[in-house]
């Protein structure tokens, strides 16, 4: 079918289905699960997103979203995360965005979760209180998933923000706010890798509202979307107050009537409804204020007049639009009626001894039409699930410049740590970025500098990943990969080495060759499962290795032979 016949059939669909149901739908808080061990079961079914319409959807525990995990910061967790997605091919993974732990349990690409498989991170909790995600991150495969529906959020709790008079309980002054746009085909299925997202949605609801008491409410916002960005604010321009970013509380809170959030990011603000009972606001996207360029803005164009195909056809771009009604109530017996000032001591990271230049680049830089819709590479490379494209070392501090030279803005994302933001393209840092981040979006023709610190956790072996979080540029290579390794156990990449070296076959099922066109008769080899569990260690004995009695699933193995060290993928079936 023509792509703009297409468009316009969808655009329909969501005319009538907005017209009909227009009615609004009471917004669903996800459910809570606390404590030391969390059972996460990845689920498929059908959601009703307007009533009377199946939609086949994906989820946590249910058949969308996930239930909101509560973390105590020092507390050791368990998740034991099974796929029991049907279909061919269904394997994911689930990432816990913005958390600080150890790379074999940071669930990237590489911890794949094999269908009807569990995986069983266990991991102390080091962030401070804070809103953080959880989603899919299978490679080539976080778009559909996310989309169809699996992502959840993560609130951790400490002492320190337990100490502040602040909003806490969890849906009744302290709300989650999972905002995702989506687009759904003529057949009322989710559908990816289209400028069609027409519909927006809070906590998987169509059309939301909320009914929040007459006192200061906190809002967790997250941008759970796959391109969009949204530039937040309430009717009338009402102030709020911004308290914490993606790595939890500010040192003070900031009075504000716009926030930006690209997808990955969140915030929390605090909004006073009192004196307002009986009134209704609503939480809008200004997205006409976006400049060009933004997802979500009213263009998204370079200089040599390159578009998104379609991109103008959709009625949110540039538009400034309702995301959530707020109903306001009678207040709760223990209302929070004041909005501190001073929240938490936050430490500023300015010193470096490391600087790294990362730059977007669109893979043709001759194509106008590729500086917009990419695919766009980082430094040159696409993301290749056995090339590590940096090593740092435990405890090293970084600056790192990310420079964008592509004609969109992207949300680029590191796992593992928090960074603090230096500048903006050499200037000041806009207030909802001075706190502590893992998302920041970087305007075309501009750059980011940040400082980090790789601390506590390092693996010569699993890398940690950094990304552009618009989810079809990360599906699409938009990715590279990092490793932590710890000096004195400190092993030498050698990509030559690397690629010359092959596995086969592979998949296996009973024994592996292993090739290469260097020695290998003293080298030492190492088989682990994705968590980590040892399978073999030894010599290479003839270049074989036998696999016959390994569980079926996922394995790396890892060579080393004096300063070289190679990881590779195996998977047994
Ligand atoms: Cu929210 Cu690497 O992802
Ligand atoms: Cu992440
Ligand atoms: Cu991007």
């Amino acid at each position: 079918m023509n792509r703009l016949i297409y468009f316009f059939l969808i655009i329909f669909v969501w005319c009538v289905q907005t017209q009909r149901l227009g009615a609004q739908n009471p917004l669903i808080i996800p459910q809570t699960l606390s404590g030391d061990t969390f059972n996460l079961e990845i689920q498929q079914g059908t959601t009703q997103f307007y009533s009377g319409i199946n939609t086949p959807t994906y989820g946590i525990n249910g058949v969308l979203l996930a239930p909101t995990l509560i973390f105590n910061k020092w507390d050791t967790v368990t998740l034991n995360v099974k796929n029991s997605l049907k279909g061919n091919g269904n394997s994911t993974t689930i990432h816990w965005h913005g958390l600080h732990l150890p790379a074999k349990y940071d669930g990237g690409p590489h911890q794949l979760i094999l269908q009807n498989s569990t995986w069983s991170p266990k991991f102390r909790v080091l962030n401070n209180a804070g809103t953080f995600w959880y989603h899919p991150h299978g490679h080539g495969k976080t778009d559909l998933h996310v989309a169809k529906g699996i992502a959840g959020l993560i609130i951790i709790r400490d002492s320190a923000e337990a100490n502040l008079n602040l909003p806490r309980n969890y849906g009744t002054d302290d709300f989650p706010v999972i905002v995702q746009s989506k687009a759904f085909d003529v057949l009322h299925q989710i559908a990816i890798s289209t400028e069609e997202d027409t519909a927006i949605l809070v906590n998987g609801v169509v059309n939301p509202y909320l009914n929040a008491p007459s006192q200061v409410i906190r809002l967790r916002l997250l941008n759970g979307s796959s391109m969009r960005s949204y530039n937040f604010g309430f009717t009338g321009n009402k102030e709020f107050s911004l308290i914490a970013t993606d790595g939890g509380l500010l040192d003070s809170s900031v009075k504000l009537t716009r926030v930006r959030l690209s997808p990955g990011e969140r915030v929390e603000i605090l909004l006073d409804l009192q004196g307002m009972q009986g009134q209704s606001i609503f939480l809008n996207s200004f997205s006409s204020e976006f400049p060009n360029g933004i997802y979500g803005a009213k263009t998204v164009k370079s200089m040599m007049g390159g578009t998104i195909p379609d991109y103008n056809l959709n009625p949110l771009n540039g538009l400034d639009f309702g995301i959530l009604k707020i109903n306001v109530q009678t207040q709760t017996s223990n209302p929070v009626t004041t909005i501190p000032k001073y929240l938490v001591p936050l430490i500023r990271r300015t010193i470096f001894n490391v600087s790294r230049n990362l730059n977007f680049a669109p893979d043709s830089m001759m194509d106008p039409t590729s500086q917009v819709s990419g695919p766009f590479n980082i430094n040159g490379a696409h993301f290749d699930m056995e090339v590590v494209n940096i090593k740092t070392y435990l405890n090293n501090s970084e600056k790192w410049r990310i420079t964008n030279n592509t004609a969109i803005a992207h949300p680029f994302h590191i796992h593992d740590v928090q960074f603090d933001i230096l500048n903006v393209n050499g200037g000041s840092v806009p207030a909802y970025q001075r706190g502590k981040k893992d998302v920041v979006l970087v305007m075309p023709q501009q750059y980011v500098e940040f400082v980090t610190k790789f601390e506590n956790f390092a693996d010569d072996s699993v890398p940690f990943m950094y990304h552009c979080h618009l989810l079809h540029h990360e599906d699409d290579g938009m990715m590279g990969s990092f490793l932590v390794v710890d000096t004195t156990t400190a092993g030498l990449f050698n990509k030559t080495k690397h690629e010359s070296l092959i596995i086969y076959p592979n998949p296996a099922s009973e024994y592996v060759g292993i090739k290469s066109d260097f020695d290998l008769s003293d080298a030492e080899i190492l088989v682990i499962n994705s968590v980590g569990k040892e399978y073999y260690k030894g010599k290479c004995v003839q270049n074989i290795l036998s696999i016959a009695n390994f569980p079926k699933g996922v394995y790396f193995i890892r060579i080393k032979q004096n300063k070289n060290l190679i990881t590779k993928k195996i998977i047994v079936q």
